[in-house]
């Protein structure tokens, strides 16, 4: 495995440095990123099970109605680059339908995660190189060597995580990550679609409350990790459509006036005050290329038939190589 530590800090420090500077803030927010622990990667692993939560399913049934058009476009001999551990079901359909990839490299900040999800593939796919990379994709980080000089890469970034950056930082990160793809590469994304409101609130309310226990393990994991003192029975789950920001908004809500002390420093709440703790932008199919409109060009894009998600092919457009 590759580990990717840069010259990053400590990662339990950013996380301090981070969660204390969003608490400080007028409106209190925490990086989504956060949610991510043992039990929140489980917790939203059952969230992909709900039936309100319909993106996973839906990028599933188009990934399983179209693959034979998705991979004739991506080619064969690539390098597959997957932003996650690489753990879902579309990557398997990937695999199972690629005319021979050369390499799969998982990249994700969960080394734990990551080497449990590569040995699986690589058991299953013996013939296959795999080569996990343990880094941030949301930064720049280093790619083991190519196989040969002019070998295609693609990255795959399923599951609309793309619609947890902001616009400006996605677009950014799209730039970043294009010159990883040259010469001659693209990616496969999948984005969430703007829809009705009542559709998009169900999703992220589900009658079973497993949304909300996700959006609360935060704050055990801060409690747990950065040794505070929130009390849960005196949060809420609250998430809406944000239509002017073409957002859904995950929040928690403190339900009285209350201390919460966090790393030894104390943080005042009034009653109905809330902690932002999740943007999930959904985007129209030209939103999407605006995001893109940056060093890639548009090839193709698979949708189902009530137009709730899409899959989008993009190649990048070549030039120096960095
Ligand atoms: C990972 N990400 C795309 C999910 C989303 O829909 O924004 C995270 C999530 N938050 C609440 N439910 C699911």
């Amino acid at each position: 495995m590759v580990r990717d530590d840069g010259k990053e800090q400590k990662a339990e420090f950013v996380m301090l440095r981070e969660v204390l500077e969003g608490l400080r803030k007028e409106q209190k927010s925490l990086p989504s990123k956060y949610f991510y622990d043992e039990r929140g990667s489980e917790l939203f692993e059952m969230i992909c099970e709900q039936e309100e939560y319909y993106p996973t399913n839906t990028e599933i049934d188009i990934m399983q109605t179209d693959i034979s058009e998705i991979s004739e476009r991506i080619g064969s001999g690539v390098e597959l680059i997957e932003f996650g551990s690489g753990s879902s079901i579309k990557t398997r359909l990937l695999l199972d339908h690629l005319d021979h990839p050369v390499k799969y490299i998982p990249v994700d900040i969960s080394e734990e995660f990551l080497m449990k999800a590569s040995e699986k593939i690589s058991l299953e796919y013996p013939d296959l190189t795999v080569n996990p990379v343990a880094a941030d994709y949301t930064r720049r980080f280093t790619l083991p060597k190519r196989n040969g000089h002019s070998t295609k890469r693609v990255i795959y970034f399923p599951g609309s995580t793309i619609g947890n950056f902001l616009p400006e930082r996605a677009s950014a990160f799209l730039k970043t990550h294009a010159s990883l793809l040259k010469p001659g590469g693209g990616m496969l994304i999948g984005v969430d679609r703007k829809k009705s409101k009542e559709r998009l609130e169900a999703a992220y309310n589900d009658s079973a409350g497993v949304t909300a226990q996700f959006n609360k393990n935060l704050l055990l994991r801060i409690n747990r990790e950065l040794a505070g003192t929130f009390d849960l029975t005196c949060f809420k789950h609250k998430a809406f459509y944000n239509e002017a920001e073409g957002r859904i908004e995950m929040h928690l809500v403190s339900t009285k006036n209350q201390d919460v002390t966090v790393a030894g420093e104390v943080f005042h709440f009034e009653a109905g005050e809330t902690i932002h703790t999740e943007n999930s932008y959904k985007y129209t199919p030209v939103e999407v290329k605006e995001l893109f409109s940056e060093q890639y060009r548009f090839e193709e894009m698979w949708t189902d038939p009530e137009d709730l998600f899409g899959v989008y092919y993009f190649s990048v457009s070549d030039g120096e190589r960095e």
